[in-house]
């Protein structure tokens, strides 16, 4: 039940549309219950039993009217359910999107970015298209069968009686079924997800794929999942396929049986020919909805894994905002870590009481080996996880108390794997302030001993790099992210291995220019190479997640 509040409240906005539309398919029930007791009078009309009754041509027209009703009412519903679907799925996308970039690193630490991506591209349509259609089918297709048993009694209460007596039936059949389709469905959307999952990170891993010589491999085991994927489905269509004409079989097996016991009351006079055909028209109709009700309940069967995935992703807990501190405006850039324990999900601690003081406009500059801890003090400083114990302090305030957004804008960073966007060097470089100077974005990259090599480029400045900046080499990329790092212009900056992959010549001047401008920032220069470290007031070594002494 909960399942269902969750969808209501994401279909909300869209409640007047869906609204409208499931009345409309009231009005298209009505239609269709009139069509019966027209055909009725059309009987008379033919057998001229009805000489008081309205004439053949108006039988004729309201027959007419009626399909015509229907026909209407079908296209103004499905135009309005249609459209609200599709503003149900975006309202559903962008609010997916927003939480997910919300939520904090450590959630993608746990799985894989597929898993999220398959809820933007098929659990968000899955959900969408039900509460659309399904959902606000089933009031109509009730007050179809109502109405439709509500006649019958009005013509034979015995026969209809009986032929409601067939509807618990129907109802037995789906339940069955239902519980066949339930974990089928379930599965196969895990299945699709899947496929989702192993197709982004494969593309992603294409130049290993491709060195490694493992394309066969990796096709056949997407292969193997799309076929995982198709038997699921064959298994839900085998139960689908033989539901619809097994419940159809039974409904016509049931109109054959009122005709055949109407037909000595027929000879005997107690039942009219247009009353019989009328019965019969109704009997049909009741077949109508009461045939889709299996699909209906192995849908709705179906959405709730959609509806349980989305839910779980909804349900994890954002990235905290941080305390109702005052915001930190630009800071001096003095820090001070004390006693920090910090652990990654699962594992042993990477931050084991580390004590560290950073002066402001110091360039500290931080050694020691592979996994010490030196990127997990960057982490930390800019909030991306929390410390388990200990304290964090920027200029003696602790940040845990501060809003994320006035932390972060504290702080740059040059991560040891550079990430960029598809999308030109300037925009790269000017990240987050489209409207910067031309003349600022330049002086960044003249900084970063980028400016050269840019220059050299196709279009420059405007020359689009690639996805993740492929279309540049390691030490450019490097040279761009350490560009938009100094653009920024933040009191506190990170550099980790930022210069690692920059040739011998550009990381001296580099480190040159750092000299020049000591002292008006802090600097954290996390670096395995000892020609940086000339550039460092300071040097501390840090081991198992503690500064040695
Ligand atoms: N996202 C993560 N999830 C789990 N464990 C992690 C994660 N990131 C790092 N670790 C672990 O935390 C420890 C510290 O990692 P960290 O990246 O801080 O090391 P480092 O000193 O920067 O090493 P390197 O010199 O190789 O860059 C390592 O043992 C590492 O395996
Ligand atoms: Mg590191």
């Amino acid at each position: 039940m909960s399942d269902l509040r969750a969808m209501l409240a994401f279909a909300a906005p869209q409640g007047g549309k869906l609204t409208l539309g499931a009345a409309l398919l009231l009005v298209e029930s009505a239609a269709a219950l009139a069509v019966p007791w027209i055909g009725g009078l059309l009987t008379n009309a033919i057998l001229g039993a009805g000489a008081a009754g309205p004439g053949m041509s108006f039988a004729l027209a309201a027959m007419l009217g009626a399909f015509a009703l229907q026909a209407l009412v079908r296209f103004a519903s499905s135009f309005l359910l249609d459209s609200a679907a599709d503003r149900i799925v975006a309202g559903l996308k962008v609010r997916l999107y927003e939480h997910l970039q919300a939520l904090p690193l450590a959630f993608y630490h746990r799985r894989r970015l597929g898993d999220a991506l398959a809820l933007l591209t098929i659990d968000v349509h899955v959900l969408g298209a039900f509460v659309s259609g399904t959902a606000v089918s089933i009031a109509p297709m009730l007050a179809t069968a109502g109405g439709a048993v509500l006649f019958m009694f009005g013509i034979r209460p015995d026969l209809a009686i009986l032929v409601a007596v067939f509807v618990p039936l129907f109802f037995l059949l789906a339940k069955i079924a239902g519980r066949r389709l339930r974990p089928l469905s379930i599965r196969l959307q895990n299945e699709e997800a899947g496929a989702v999952a192993m197709a982004e990170e494969n593309l992603g891993m294409l130049p290993v794929i491709k060195t490694f010589t493992r394309e066969r491999q990796e096709s056949a085991r997407y292969r193997a999942q799309i076929e995982r994927i198709l038997d699921l489905s064959a298994r839900q269509r085998r139960v689908y396929s033989a539901l619809g004409p097994l419940v159809q079989f039974i409904a016509a097996a049931g109109v054959v049986l009122v005709l055949a016991l109407a037909s000595g009351d027929l000879a005997a006079g107690k039942l009219s020919p247009a009353q019989l055909v009328s019965f019969l028209l109704y009997a049909q109709l009741l077949a109508r909805p009461v045939g889709s009700l299996a699909d209906l309940y192995g849908q709705t069967q179906g959405v709730r894994g959609s509806l349980s995935r989305l839910q779980q992703a909804m349900d994890e807990p954002p990235e905290p905002q941080g305390g109702g501190g005052v915001p930190l405006h630009r800071a001096r850039g003095e820090i001070e870590f004390r006693g920090v324990r910090f652990a990654y999900e699962g594992r042993g601690p990477a931050l084991d009481g580390l004590d560290l003081r950073i002066a402001a406009g110091e360039t500290l500059g931080i050694i020691g080996p592979n996994g010490a801890g030196k990127s997990t003090i960057g982490h930390l400083l800019a909030r991306l996880y929390a410390p388990a114990a200990g304290r964090i302090l920027i200029d003696g305030i602790d940040i845990s108390t501060v809003p994320l957004e006035s932390l972060r804008r504290q702080i740059g960073v040059v991560p040891q794997h550079v990430l960029l966007f598809h999308a030109s060097v300037r925009e790269n470089i000017a990240y987050g302030r489209p409207e910067a100077d031309p003349a600022a974005i330049e002086a960044a990259a003249r900084a970063a001993r980028a400016h050269d090599f840019i220059v050299g480029l196709p279009q420059g400045y405007d020359t689009v790099i690639g996805d993740r900046g492929v279309r540049l080499s390691g030490g450019q990329q490097q040279r761009l992210a350490l560009a938009r790092a100094l653009f920024k212009d933040p009191p506190i900056l990170i550099l980790d291995e930022a210069t690692a992959m920059f040739d011998p010549q550009g990381e001296a001047e580099f480190l040159r220019a750092c000299r020049d401008t000591r002292g008006r920032r802090t600097v954290l220069l996390i670096t395995h190479r000892p020609a940086s470290l000339a550039a460092a007031d300071r040097v501390v070594r840090i081991e198992a997640g503690r500064v040695c002494p």
